[in-house]
């Protein structure tokens, strides 16, 4: 199936309530022969990728998932960005259903997607804030398996609440040394894809020479 990419770029939403029709071993290969092109640092192609069939896996995934889930609802009613940098989170967690968690086992495609670390080169790596260069080894990779989701007729969401829940997480789904756990990336026929999208225009983001510059008018 093919997708217009320009239409494909600007209406690719979020789903992340889906059909119950099942998806495919062959369709989920498929999706990611298409992200394997996906760029990275060097092109050490760092990205690992479970595909998580298991219902006690899955369940485990979720069990890990919900206290960081209602941590985040309780930082974002008081309005701050939940777990932003610099800022400790004083609010407490608030228990809140998530459809993606409560019926995790229901959910066509569960996809816990991992980022070898050593073959990162980590070029803020040492400075004194936290480091975000790595992650764009293996997030283009993450948007290239829903891009191609979508154009398989699919749906889904990144999400990165498991990172959190790491250290626990690591042991139960095996993940290697010196690798970390970037994503878990849920896929399935959407009930509803989202293709109007609010996302805030380019002038708002856009300086000429300088961040601090004018505005850029295009
Ligand atoms: C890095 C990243 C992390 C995200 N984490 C979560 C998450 O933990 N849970 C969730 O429901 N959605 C998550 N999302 C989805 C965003 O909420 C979604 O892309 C954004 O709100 C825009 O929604 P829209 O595409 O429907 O307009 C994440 C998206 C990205 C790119």
């Amino acid at each position: 199936m093919n997708l217009d990419l320009s239409y494909a770029l600007r209406s690719t939403g979020a789903a992340r309530a889906f059909t119950a029709d099942p998806v495919d071993d062959a369709t989920v290969a498929a999706i990611l022969e298409h992200a394997r092109f996906a760029p990275s640092g060097g092109n050490r192609q760092p990205w690992r990728v479970a595909v998580v069939h298991d219902p006690a896996m899955r369940q485990t995934m979720a069990d890990l998932m919900r206290p960081v889930w209602n941590e985040y609802v309780g930082a974002n009613a008081v309005g701050s960005t939940p777990m932003a940098f610099g800022r400790s989170i004083d609010a407490p967690p608030i228990a809140t259903p998530n459809a993606l968690l409560d019926q995790i086992e229901a959910i066509p495609v569960v996809l816990a997607v991992a980022v070898d670390l050593t073959r990162v080169a980590l070029m803020d790596g040492h400075l004194d804030r936290p480091a975000v260069t790595g992650g764009a080894s293996v997030y283009p990779f993450c948007w290239s398996v829903l891009l191609a989701a979508r154009a398989h007729g699919l749906g889904g969401v990144i999400t990165t609440f498991l990172s959190r829940a790491e250290p626990a997480a690591a042991p139960a789904l095996g993940l290697p040394r010196d690798h970390a756990l970037a994503a878990t990336i849920f896929l399935g026929v959407p009930l509803h894809q989202p293709t109007k999208l609010r996302r805030n225009p380019v002038e708002s983001f856009t300086t000429v020479d300088r961040f601090d510059g004018a505005p850029f008018r295009g």
